[in-house]
C-alpha cells in the first residue's frame, strides 16, 4: 500500500516521502479500513515539524519512531479482528488513528469506530472527528453550556470554530464570533449573531461572555478574565505561546479558587458516542461540515502546507485522487 513515511522533523513539504509500506493487520480488537478519505488537524503539523519540544518526549527526541502519523479517516471495513462484533466488513466507517493513519490501509479500534449514515459523504465524515469533538467536549463538558448564555469563540472559522458555533447555536447560546474579515460571512452563514473582526477590534474590550471558548491562545490570562461575566467560564483549547499557557494554567487554578470564575484546559478524548451524535446532527442537517480545500492523496505535503499557514476555513480534507 502507498503511505506518508517522515523519518525526521522539518517542514511536510521536505520530510513527508510516498513509500510502498506493507499493508497493516488488524489486532483482535480492531478493524483494518480502506481508506476513502482523511482530513488533517494542527496536531499532525505540530508533530512533523516538532515545533512544540514536549511533543518529542512522545515522539522520539532526534527523529520521529513512528513514521506514519495519525488522521481522522473514513473508508470501507475491508477485515475485522477475531472480537470484532459490531462491524463487519463492508461497512463505511470513521475513527481516528494515532498511528498509521495516512496510508491506503489504516486500523482503527472497534469501540473508536462508528458508522456513517448513508447520507454522508467520506469526506464530510473524515472532516468530523477530532476537530467537531474538540468544539463538543469545550462547549459541552468544559464550558458546561447553557441555553441563553452569551458565548464568544475566538478562531470561530477554523476547523474546531466552524463546528463550534453551530454547536454553540444548538445549545440554545447567543454566539459572538473572532475571526479576520473575510471570513465574517462564513461564521455569520453558520450562525454566529455577532462577529468581532479581530483585525479591527479587541474582543477583551466586549463582553461580558459567560462562555468564552479560546482557539487561538494569543491573550493573556488577565485580557480573557476581563472579557467574562461574573461566573463565566473560559476554556482554553489551542494556544499561541507557550507564556499565555502557563500563565492560563497557573494564574487559572488560583483565579478559579479565588473568583467565581472559571478558566480550565482540554485534551479531547474522542468517544464514538460523541461521533455519533455528530454525525446525526450532520445527517439531520443540523449541523454543516464546512470543507475549504479537497486535496488528492498525493498532494499531502501540500495539503499540510497549506494548514501550517493557520488561514484554513473549516477543514483540509484529502481524497482517493479521483
Ligand atoms: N486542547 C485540545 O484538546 C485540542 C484538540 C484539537 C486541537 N487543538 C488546538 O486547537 C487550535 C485550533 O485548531 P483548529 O483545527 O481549529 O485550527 P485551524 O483550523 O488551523 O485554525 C485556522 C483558523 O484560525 C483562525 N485564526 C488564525 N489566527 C487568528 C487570530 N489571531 N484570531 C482569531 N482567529 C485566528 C483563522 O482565521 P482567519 O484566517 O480569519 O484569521 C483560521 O480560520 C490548534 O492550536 C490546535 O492545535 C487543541
Amino acid at each position: 500500500m502507498k503511505a506518508f513515511v517522515y523519518r525526521k522533523y522539518g517542514h511536510p513539504k521536505e520530510v513527508l516521502k510516498m513509500e510502498e509500506w506493507p499493508k497493516p493487520t488488524p489486532k483482535g480488537n480492531e478493524v483494518l479500513i480502506k481508506a476513502n478519505a482523511w482530513s488533517l488537524n494542527p496536531s499532525e503539523w505540530h508533530r512533523i515539524k516538532a515545533s512544540i519540544w514536549m511533543l518529542r518526549l512522545s515522539n522520539g527526541l532526534r527523529a520521529p519512531k513512528d513514521p506514519i502519523l495519525g488522521a481522522d479517516i473514513a473508508g470501507v471495513v475491508v477485515e475485522v479482528g477475531r472480537e470484532v462484533r459490531s462491524f463487519q466488513v463492508g461497512d463505511r466507517v470513521v475513527g481516528r488513528n494515532y498511528l498509521g493513519g495516512l496510508a491506503e490501509y489504516a486500523c482503527l479500534e472497534e469501540d473508536k469506530t462508528a458508522r456513517i449514515p448513508a447520507e454522508i459523504s467520506f469526506e464530510q465524515a473524515a472532516a468530523i472527528p477530532l476537530a467537531s469533538i474538540t468544539a463538543l467536549i469545550a462547549l459541552r463538558d468544559k464550558g458546561v453550556i447553557r441555553a441563553g448564555q452569551s458565548v464568544l469563540i475566538n478562531g470561530a472559522s477554523g476547523g474546531i470554530g466552524t463546528f463550534a458555533v453551530q454547536l454553540a447555536r444548538y445549545f440554545g447560546a447567543s454566539v459572538t464570533a473572532v475571526c479576520s474579515g473575510k471570513n465574517g460571512q462564513l461564521v455569520r452563514s453558520l450562525g454566529a449573531q455577532e462577529v468581532i473582526n479581530y483585525q479591527e477590534e479587541d474582543f477583551t474590550q466586549k463582553g461580558p461572555f459567560d462562555l468564552l471558548v479560546d482557539l487561538i491562545g494569543n491573550r493573556s490570562i488577565q485580557e480573557l478574565q476581563g472579557a467574562l461575566s461574573p461566573n463565566g467560564r473560559c476554556v482554553m483549547v489551542g494556544y499561541s505561546n507557550f507564556k499565555n499557557l502557563l500563565g492560563f494554567v497557573f494564574k487559572g487554578a488560583w483565579l478559579s479558587k479565588t473568583t467565581g470564575k472559571q478558566f480550565v484546559t482540554m485534551d479531547a478524548q474522542i468517544q464514538t458516542a460523541d461521533v455519533e451524535l455528530v454525525l446525526r446532527l450532520v445527517q439531520d442537517k443540523k449541523l454543516q461540515v464546512v470543507i475549504d480545500r479537497v486535496y488528492d492523496f498525493e498532494e499531502i505535503p501540500e495539503a499540510f502546507a497549506y494548514l501550517g499557514t493557520r488561514r484554513v476555513k473549516g477543514k483540509i480534507v484529502i481524497q482517493i485522487a479521483s
